[in-house]
């Protein structure tokens, strides 16, 4: 889009609480001062919010005190004012029953507090999984200049001298022990191996994938996705973000001149060429959601429908984050985009610049890593989405991830109501169950298992393990890990506790999933599936109270994003009933 900066210098938003001698102005400014802060810096620069996830409980995210003091080094010498300031942060591998029940909450709490406080510009300092998204709704909604700096990922693990990748491991880990192949011990003796040094899940799981959606989105300087966290180049581009937020200010370059319906088509591209994680869907609608774009499910199918995925990454490759940095990163995926026609290629970046004058001079340094199409990991690396009478609203499948011999089937379903339906039944060698079987998870969607939990890609049976056998086709209306893979169907909408269709499965019906056709299909009759609607009652537990009764009452779809109903769209910077 064509971007005109605005004239500087001029008043900014941040005077309204510094700008003046009047009481309320010497009462911003000299309760400020008491931790040490000169005149000058109350003499109308922009200042600069750095909006931080740091915390101990989010491990993935507990270097970003360190980064934010080289965010602060870039907006010093660009001559804007700091200020650092936590959020809630959404810890993915400590917050029960999951984080995704914290994002909206988290993307209320950004939200508030950057329209609240004496911000001109933002930088938003995430990693882990949720951080990313919640902190982009929030900024998004509010409308003033925000950037993107990512934690980076941790190093390559090692273990028994091979790569292991966050996540990805510790589901093939637990699956080798059912299996009899790996002892109690070495998985223990696994655990520290798997997490070398500070930083994200080294996969291409949620975190690197939402850092790539960043960076393709235009809401991150280019290179930033893949840096790893200990890698100096981590603390320059942290530096160079806190310059670069400072021009925004000046220019009034805002998230709603970047998120516009071409950067979200180039980041769904982007996410079919990466493989990434199914998670990406749900964050992206919630995301366009709060800029009023109408993306839907149909557009990341038809989108991502013809992007080969060419980063060989796990879940669905070899390698791991710290490679595909070695290689040249998103900016060389994002190129590949653009020679193939996948790219618009003007979309404005936080550069001020269109995406592809960031990414034209990329250059491969490891075509094992970032494959040539020809070696694509598959042909078809977007999202398929999958409809039906099974799925009226769709439902989700991560091809690059699945088996291909499965893509097509036909088989019996074996159904668990709930997760402790599932937990109870799964290791009885009495159940009725073999590999040609389809694996049905109800109550676990966002309003079922409150935030949608990462169970989707439930384990099989020990009895099927044990014949060696490691893919079955799995639905429900969960979510999945990015760092997981499998033929597992994903946020079937609507979901089982709102009455969707998926509620009404039975032990015994047939299911049929045809991807290529993207068909989901309970092998029952049009009446017999309305009748045994009518007679369905929920059975999920209502909270009684609380933020768990708030986000049961105003979670929205998964096909639609899962934000809360009443936190769609932008509310802008003017702070409500202003008494000042
Ligand atoms: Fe935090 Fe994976 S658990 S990035």
């Amino acid at each position: 889009m064509t971007f005109k900066p605005a004239q500087w210098p001029r008043k900014l938003r941040s005077t309204e609480w510094f700008g003046g001698t009047s009481r309320d102005h010497i009462y911003h400014r000299s309760w400020m001062k008491n931790q040490g802060l000169p005149d000058h810096l109350f003499d109308g620069r922009p200042v600069i919010g750095i909006c931080n996830t740091w915390s101990e409980l989010t491990p993935c995210n507990g270097h970003l005190r360190d980064l934010a003091e080289r965010v602060k080094h870039g907006v010093f010498e660009a001559g804007g004012f700091p200020v650092e300031f936590p959020v809630f942060s959404t810890g993915e591998s400590t917050l029960r029953p999951t984080a995704m029940m914290y994002r909206n909450m988290a993307a209320m709490n950004v939200e508030e507090a950057i329209r609240a406080t004496p911000l001109d510009g933002v930088v938003l300092l995430v990693g882990c999984d949720k951080t990313t998204p919640s902190l982009l709704m929030g900024a998004a909604s509010v409308d003033i200049p925000a950037i993107v700096v990512t934690g980076g990922p941790m190093l390559n693990g090692w273990f028994q001298g091979e790569r292991v990748g966050s996540g990805t491991h510790l589901w093939k880990f637990s699956e080798a022990i059912k299996a009899g192949k790996m002892t109690q011990e070495e998985f223990l003796d696994a655990e520290i191996a798997m997490s070398r040094s500070p930083g994200t899940c080294n996969t291409m799981g949620t975190a690197s994938t939402m850092a790539s959606m960043a960076e393709a989105l235009g809401m991150a300087l280019s290179g930033n996705a893949a840096i790893p966290a200990v890698d100096s180049r981590r603390r320059v581009m942290a530096h160079l973000s806190g310059s670069r937020i400072v021009q925004m200010v000046k220019d009034d370059l805002k998230p709603s001149h970047i998120l516009t319906r071409q950067a979200f088509e180039n980041a769904i591209r982007t996410n079919g060429a990466i493989g990434g994680s199914t998670n990406a869907v749900i964050h992206l609608l919630a995301i366009a959601g709060r800029v009023g774009i109408d993306l839907t499910l149909d557009d990341w199918d038809r989108l991502g429908r013809d992007v080969p995925t060419i980063v060989n990454l796990m879940p669905s490759g070899e390698y791991l984050m710290e490679e595909f940095f070695y290689a040249g990163g998103l900016p060389v995926v994002i190129k590949r985009l653009g020679e193939a026609g996948m790219l618009h290629k003007d979309a404005l970046t936080v550069a001020g610049e269109p995406i592809w004058d960031q990414v034209k001079d990329a250059r491969n340094w490891n075509e094992d890593v970032i494959v040539p199409v020809e070696r694509a990991l598959t042909d078809h690396g977007g999202i398929a989405v999958l409809k039906g009478n099974l799925a009226p609203n769709g439902a989700v499948l991560k091809p690059s991830a699945a088996s291909p011999h499965l893509m097509q089937h036909r088989g019996k379903a074996v159904v668990f109501e709930d997760i402790d339906d599932y937990k109870a039944r799964i290791e009885d060698d009495s159940l009725d169950i073999d590999e040609t079987c389809v694996m049905v998870l109800k109550n676990c969607g966002p309003k079922g298992y409150p935030g949608m939990s990462e169970v989707g890609n439930m384990g099989l049976p020990p009895k099927v393990l044990k014949k060696g056998i490691t893919d079955m086709v799995r639905i429900s209306d969960a979510r999945m890990s990015g760092t997981a893979y499998g033929t597992v169907v994903l946020h079937t909408s609507p979901e089982a506790a709102a009455g969707g269709p998926l509620a009404v499965v039975r032990t015994g019906d047939v299911i049929e999933l045809d991807v290529a056709n993207r068909r989901l299909h309970l092998e029952i009759s049009d009446a017999e599936l309305a009748e045994r609607l009518e007679a369905w009652k929920p059975s999920h537990d209502v909270p009684a109270s609380g933020y768990a009764r708030l986000f049961h009452d105003h979670v929205q779809g998964a096909d639609t994003g899962a934000d809360f109903d009443f936190l769609k769209g932008c509310r802008g910077s003017a702070v409500p009933k202003d008494s000042h």
